[in-house]
């Protein structure tokens, strides 16, 4: 096939790797380039799949490899054929709240009094006593009057800008936002604005020209506590005032904030003692609570309004109570054992020393991930494989994701990450940002 004449070498496997995370390239250059007949919907995705297999073939992918040992700082999987004990670094269980033997006591438990599923949405039996108790408990612990439980972080977070704006509004989000914050406010019919990351300046020329554009509507901001590609917490004391100035309301996602920043653990929010100021305060448990699930916290009318209008909430089943269960176990352990933090926290300044030390370039300081630059894409996909070789896991952050020439490998740290395993992987990086000319010899 002539796909194959014109891939030469796993430099430009990897850059077809790279392009066909991109939907709009896949539908439009590769489908064309190919002469794909696209009558059949399902025609795209074989040929997206064809050429999958022909990058799994010569390891250029490494997406979608299986893990087969329970979840931790180290782990075992299959690469090269044969089975390596690989350090973790694409984990988001910060705490190890996953595998604590609390959290697992409570589930056992509930597994026992509740069984396994909720049965339905909350609409039918979906809502019972032990979630309207984490609800609480989540409302007192994140300063609000009330708090939402939802199946993900996703749906959590995607949920209050498409019930709460319509097409008279316009929602302003920051450019480095998950999926879940474009998701939702693409579907609520209101204009959708980016401003550059982390940017007051931007913002607020977004701010005054959305108001200037209104026409009846409202304004609302949608920005993460912290990022974990880049690396920064929000700017939330300027972006509070701005929101006020400017008469809009504001959501934080705290999806990699919680466990990790403020004082008891509740985030970047906390860390900033600005509960009163934000509107939204919305997260996952999928990250530092070790499990799955995800909550929305706000004022009292602002819950009831999502209770009855979120589409996630009405028409899909409800968090199981073994979940309910361990995600209210893993927050309190969260809030009173503050050891696990301050490891998690000694572990990334380690790490990010050494790194420094060997000559990398770090960019952003404030979270539990360190994102390491590499910048030149075309030796992404090779590094990733020195890396596996060497018992090192970390996802490739390349275009799409972040703008091209900025990739970077995004190392998530774990409070049970070990010096040993840090200093391993300190050595392994100067290695390869020399051989690959990212510093020099
Ligand atoms: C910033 C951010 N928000 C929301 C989510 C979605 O959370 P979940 O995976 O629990 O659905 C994620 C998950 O990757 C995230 O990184």
């Amino acid at each position: 096939m002539d796909l194959e004449h014109r891939i030469q070498d796993v430099q430009a496997l990897s850059d077809k790797a790279v392009l066909l995370t991109n939907r709009d390239y896949l539908l439009n250059v590769h489908c064309a380039e190919l002469k794909t007949d696209q009558r059949d919907v399902f025609e795209k995705a074989r040929v997206y799949a064809d050429t999958v297999y022909k990058l799994r073939a010569m390891g250029v992918v490494q997406y979608g490899v299986p893990i087969e040992s329970k979840p931790g700082p180290t782990v075992t999987m299959e690469f090269f054929g044969e089975k390596r004990t690989m350090i973790m670094f694409a984990s988001n269980d910060y705490l190890n709240l996953s595998t604590d033997p609390r959290v697992h006591e409570a589930i056992k438990k509930t597994l026992v009094e509740y069984g396994v599923g909720a049965g339905s949405s909350r609409v039918g039996t979906g809502y019972s006593y032990l979630h309207k108790d984490l609800e609480a408990r989540l409302a007192d612990a994140f300063g609000k009057e009330a708090a939402l439980l939802f199946p993900t972080g996703f749906d959590a977070i995607a949920s209050p800008q498409t019930a709460l704006c319509t097409a008279k509004d316009r929602i302003l989000v920051d450019g480095s936002s998950h999926a879940c914050i474009l998701e939702g406010a693409y579907s609520s019919g209101a204009t959708v604005r980016v401003f550059a990351h982390n940017n007051p300046e931007r913002l607020e020329d977004a701010l005054r020209r959305s108001v200037e554009k209104l026409d009846g509507g409202g304004i609302m901001v949608m920005v993460e506590g912290a990022y974990s590609m880049d690396g920064d917490l929000a700017r939330l004391p300027e972006i509070t005032a701005l929101c006020k100035k400017y008469g809009a309301r504001l959501l934080v996602d705290e999806a990699h904030s919680v466990g990790v920043h403020g004082k008891f653990g509740h985030g970047s929010v906390e860390h900033f003692g600005l509960q009163k100021e934000v509107d939204i305060i919305a997260g996952t448990f999928s990250k530092s609570l070790g499990a799955t699930g995800g909550f929305v916290a706000a004022d009292k009318e602002v819950i009831t309004y999502l209770n009855y209008m979120a589409r996630k909430i009405v028409f899909s089943a409800a968090l199981p109570p073994i979940l309910v269960a361990g995600v209210k176990a893993a927050l309190e352990i969260m809030e009173t054992d503050s050891s696990l933090r301050e490891k998690l926290w000694e572990n990334v300044k380690h790490l990010e020393k050494g790194l420094r030390e060997v000559g990398a370039t770090i960019l952003g300081t404030e979270t539990a991930s360190v994102p390491v630059l590499i910048g030149n894409d075309g030796v992404m996909f090779r590094f990733t494989q020195d890396l596996i070789k060497e018992g090192i896991f970390t996802f490739p952050v390349v275009y799409p994701t972040v703008p091209k020439g900025k990739s970077i490998f995004r190392l998530a740290l774990q409070s049970k990450h070990s010096k040993d395993d840090l200093d391993h992987t300190i050595e392994v990086f100067g290695k390869l940002l020399r051989k690959y000319e990212i510093i020099p010899n």
